[in-house]
This record gives C-alpha cells, sequence and structure tokens, in this order.
C-alpha cells in the first residue's frame, strides 16, 4: 500500500550527486571504452569495498571512480543512465549536483563535463518530461582560492547552472573557509547551497546560514542538537535535503530506525528525502522513502509531506511549484 502511494507520487530530487550515480556497471564499460585499467578484477570486487565507516571512506572510492569519465559523452550516459532511473521512480523535477574539480583536477575541461551533462539533462526534459536545474558544487577539503580560481568557468555557463554547493570532507573544513566565494556568488545571482550537519556539528549549520547565506541545508541532521537553532530552522523555513540510506551507509545514523526524520518535520523542519549517491548508498529515491518508511513508520500524511516538500524546496518558480504540489494531492 504504501509502495504503490510512493511509487505513483510524482516527486522531485534536490541532492543527488551525478557521479555517486555512477554504477560499478557503467563505471567497468566507461574504463574499457577509454582504455583505462581500473584497480578492481570485477565489478563485485568494487561492490564488495562499499562498506563504509564514515564519510571519508566512501570519499576515496568514489573520487577514484571519477577517472573513468574523460568525454562529453561519458558525462552524458552517465546522466542519461541516472534520468532513467529517476524516471522509474516516477521523478519529474531533479536538481542535481556534479563536482567540476574532481574532474579538472586531473585535466578535464570543465566544458566538456558541463557541455555534456547539459545535453543528457536537456535531452531528458524533452524525452523523459524531467525538469531540472543544475549546481556546481566546491570540494571544500581544497583551499578556498581553488574554488575562486574555477568561479569564472562556473560563471560562463550560468545559463547552464541555477547554483553553487560546498561537499566532501565536513571535518575540519567549516563553511566560514567559503565566504568569499559564497558571497560573490550570492550577488551574481546564483542560488547558494552547502552539505553541513552531515558529520560536522550544529555550529556548521549555523555557519552555512549565517556565513553563506545559503538557500537550502544539505543534509543538516547535526541541527537537532541545537534546539534553538532548529526552532530557527524550522521559523525561517530553510530547508532540509535529507538521505536516509546515505545517513544509514555513512554512519551517520546506526539503525535506519533511529533515523530522526519524525522528529524533523514534529519540529516543523522543510525536509524532503533524496538519494545522495545512490550508486554507492543502495538505492535511488523511492528505495529511500520505501526503506525509511518501513524503518520509522511514515504514514501516508508525512509521506506526502515530504513529497510536497521536495517540490517546496525546489529552486523552481513559485508557480510551478503550485501546480507540482496540486499534482500529490
Ligand atoms: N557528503 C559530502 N560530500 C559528498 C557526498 C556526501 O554525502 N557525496 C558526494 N560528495
Ligand atoms: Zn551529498
Amino acid at each position: 500500500m504504501k509502495t504503490t502511494l510512493i511509487n505513483q507520487l510524482p516527486k522531485a530530487e534536490l541532492h543527488m550527486h551525478i557521479e555517486g550515480s555512477l554504477e560499478p556497471e557503467l563505471m567497468f564499460a566507461l574504463a574499457e571504452r577509454n582504455g583505462i585499467t581500473l584497480p578492481y578484477e570485477s565489478v563485485d570486487a568494487l561492490k564488495a569495498l562499499y562498506d563504509f565507516n564514515n564519510l571519508q571512506e566512501f570519499l576515496d572510492i568514489y573520487y577514484a571512480g571519477v577517472s573513468v569519465l574523460q568525454t562529453e559523452q561519458d558525462f552524458y550516459d552517465l546522466a542519461w543512465a541516472y534520468l532513467e532511473r529517476a524516471k522509474a521512480d516516477h521523478v519529474v523535477h531533479t536538481e542535481i549536483f556534479f563536482d567540476p574539480q574532481s574532474h579538472t583536477d586531473r585535466g578535464i575541461a570543465f566544458d566538456v563535463v558541463i557541455n555534456g551533462l547539459h545535453q543528457a539533462f536537456s535531452d531528458a526534459q524533452q524525452e523523459l518530461g524531467i525538469s531540472f536545474h543544475v549546481i556546481a558544487c566546491f570540494l571544500r577539503h581544497l583551499p578556498e582560492q581553488d574554488a575562486l580560481d574555477l568561479y569564472p568557468e562556473i560563471v560562463k555557463h550560468r545559463d547552464k547552472i541555477i547554483g553553487i554547493g560546498l561537499d566532501s570532507s565536513e571535518l575540519g573544513h567549516p563553511p566560514e573557509k567559503y565566504q568569499q566565494v559564497f558571497s560573490q556568488a550570492k550577488k551574481d545571482g546564483f542560488k547558494v547551497v552547502a552539505h553541513a550537519g552531515e558529520e560536522g556539528p550544529a555550529d556548521y549549520v549555523r555557519q552555512a546560514i549565517e556565513l553563506l547565506k545559503v538557500d537550502r541545508i544539505d543534509h543538516g541532521n547535526r541541527c537537532l542538537d541545537d534546539g534553538e537553532l532548529t526552532r530557527q530552522i524550522a521559523e525561517s523555513g530553510l530547508a532540509l535535503t535529507v538521505c536516509p540510506l546515505s545517513n544509514l551507509k555513512l554512519k551517520v545514523v546506526s539503525d535506519l530506525q533511529e533515523h530522526p526524520i519524525k522528529d524533523m518535520l514534529a519540529k516543523g523542519l522543510i525536509a524532503t528525502l533524496n538519494s545522495d549517491d545512490p550508486a554507492y548508498f543502495g538505492g535511488y529515491v523511492n528505495d529511500n522513502f520505501q526503506q525509511l518508511a518501513a524503518a520509522v513508520g511514515l504514514d501516508n500524511d508525512e509521506i506526502i509531506t515530504l513529497v510536497e516538500n521536495s517540490f517546496r524546496a525546489s529552486f523552481l518558480p513559485e508557480s510551478v511549484k503550485e501546480a507540482h504540489i496540486s499534482a500529490v494531492q
């Protein structure tokens, strides 16, 4: 019953790293196409490594995987594979992240990456009826100067990029490190988001709001450690893009039954459910809904609220959001 409801509801996905949708089978196919030898014997040998104790253990494997992405066609094929999966989950709007520095730092031109991705998303809008926005994330383990150096490329492609984000290793890399580039992007009219409070403390969430002036918080789980901050976020209507299976695989929660989603909703937070890095964390967006619903006992109203929130928290124009929300009811 809940499975049917979840599957049938049209939804938006707002937190998905396109490089994290690289399935092992496609990784091997692209390696072969590009004459690259992967340091894994087989798809199964690679999958056996998807057993992480924390964010960094995952990131090490994730950054190694992107080495197979070399040409515009590779980025197109990566995005298209995600889009077909999203279509099957009844995703009608998606706001995806990409990590430009994970490509430019190994000599792949920014244009190659964005043009391949953009072509796939434009084709999907026509052929699959999925609308999209693209968000370029800075890798926070690198110096802010690297982000400032990359920023003109993002501006050059501003017709294809709605906003900037901040991801990678959170602990030791607080949002305050990125104030210059975020304030410039904000001035230039980009949307700004940041991963905060995944492994980092509530104070990183506060910094993302006060110093980076984010339009949305990615993850945000740890804001719950600070009651006053949680109340402020709820009152301001700032949304959280929550990723249950990611939280489980990266040990942000020890068990899905311990996931704080009900608490978030009860406290008035605009929480949404997303897949983060579906190829690595064992499920796309409907799997996240289904497994979480089963683990914490989400009722139909909570499921519908989460789906409505996915549109509410999106960067779509208000009238388009309203139209999507009425289609949910
Ligand atoms: N957290 C931080 N950085 C990331 C993630 C994540 O879950 N996925 C890809 N980059
Ligand atoms: Zn993420």
